[in-house]
């Protein structure tokens, strides 16, 4: 496969698109997104003076990237927001970056979709999901972090590009006291989906405070606007003891089944089964493990073509000081096949990449080269 169209792709549009759109910003968030692309900007030169970054997967302009968040294809583009700390190379600081691409190879930087919001007492914007909402505009969720308990914020676009997004004035729109007398831990990374008239937000966590019991719990909308929520009860608990608690939820429907797709601190986890919208909860038939790599915290979105595409973070474990740490794992097309279990394949955008076809003729091992194959 060609490695250097996407690459260079990248550099060019950097942050120049990026830092054109944030002047449209609202005065209130403008100070913090301009700062942080100013940090981002100024780590470029490090990150690509490093000759083992990778050159073919998504990654931000520079420093740390994790979780995908509110993927969504919306007017043609495949927006991707991510978790991002624009200050340095290892966690920290969670923002949102933001870019699209129209065909899944070629990608455009876009400005910062959010940055905590300090004079409220956030201190991080952590992962979640969008959604289209009223009027079918994009409206992101997300878990707001500071010194207090988490609660979820919804953030809406103030333009079709999506390139500004202001905070609901409201927020938030769902808090732990919701919950009354289930207490739930590590409440955290909302995602949503429809099933008929109806909207629902799931959210991964645990219930018992010494870690365990993982579950993911699930609200429904009081009306069209989703700004109003109420708690339904869990939807799944984890069968296995161990997993101290569900991060990044993703429940959608596939085919005739369900899905459920789990981060438990581990290799990220899939669920197919039976959803029942009355009893609010989900009932799996199998079970696997999605990849047994270092990927993690996945998101998924639909194109108008019905495709379901899985977008999962790359870690890559970069040492600290090289100005860019882990990657977007290339996307994948879900499907379910006939045994229940999921399927995955890389998306055939990328075929076109592919150049110089070269075949080897089949060799013979000699017995040192077997020993090897088989070591
Ligand atoms: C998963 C996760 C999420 C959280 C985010 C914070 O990698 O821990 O649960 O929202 O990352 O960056």
């Amino acid at each position: 496969m060609h490695s250097r169209r996407q690459f260079t792709h990248l550099c060019a549009s950097a942050l120049g698109t990026a830092i054109a759109g944030s002047s449209r910003l609202s005065a209130a968030s403008n100070g913090a997104i301009q700062k942080a692309m100013e940090a981002v900007r100024a780590a470029i030169p490090t990150a690509q003076a490093d000759p083992e970054r990778p050159v073919y997967h998504f990654h931000p302009p520079a420093q740390w990237n994790n979780d995908p968040n509110g993927t969504i294809f919306y007017k043609g583009w495949h927006h991707l927001f991510y978790q991002h700390n624009p200050y340095d190379s290892v966690w920290g600081h969670m923002h949102w970056g933001h870019a699209r691409s129209r065909d899944l190879v070629d990608w455009e930087h876009l400005p910062i979709a959010l940055a905590p919001s300090i004079d409220d007492g956030e201190d991080h914007v952590y992962s979640g999901g969008a959604i289209l909402g009223p009027g079918d505009k994009p409206m992101l969720f997300y878990t707001s972090i500071g010194k207090r308990e988490p609660e979820q914020w919804l953030a809406m676009p103030k333009d079709d590009d999506l390139l500004v997004w202001e905070k609901y004035a409201w927020n938030p729109i769902l808090r732990m006291k919701q919950h009354r007398h289930t207490s739930v831990y590590e409440w955290r990374d909302p995602f949503l989906f429809r099933d008929g008239e109806h909207t629902y937000l799931v959210t991964g966590g645990n219930l018992n405070p010494r870690g365990g019991q993982a579950s993911v719990q699930i609200y429904q909308a009081s009306g069209p606007e989703l700004t109003s929520w109420k708690h339904e009860g869990v939807l799944f608990r984890h069968p296995n003891k161990n997993p101290w608690n569900i991060e990044c939820p993703n429940f959608f429907k596939l085919g005739e089944k369900w899905v459920l797709l789990i981060s438990p601190h581990g290799p990220v986890e899939y669920f197919a089964g039976i959803f029942d919208p009355e009893q609010h909860h989900f009932f799996p038939e199998t079970h696997g493990v999605l990849d047994p790599g270092k990927s993690y915290a996945s998101n998924i979105s639909f194109d108008t073509k019905g495709r379901c595409i899985l977008w999962l973070w790359g870690r890559t474990e970069t040492p600290a000081g090289k100005g860019w740490n882990n990657v977007m794992v290339m996307p994948r097309i879900l499907t379910l096949g006939e045994d229940g279990h999921l399927r995955q394949n890389p998306a055939p955008e990328f075929e076109h990449l592919r150049t110089h076809e070269r075949n080897m003729p089949a060799v013979s091992l000699d017995n040192q080269a077997k020993a090897l194959a088989a070591s």
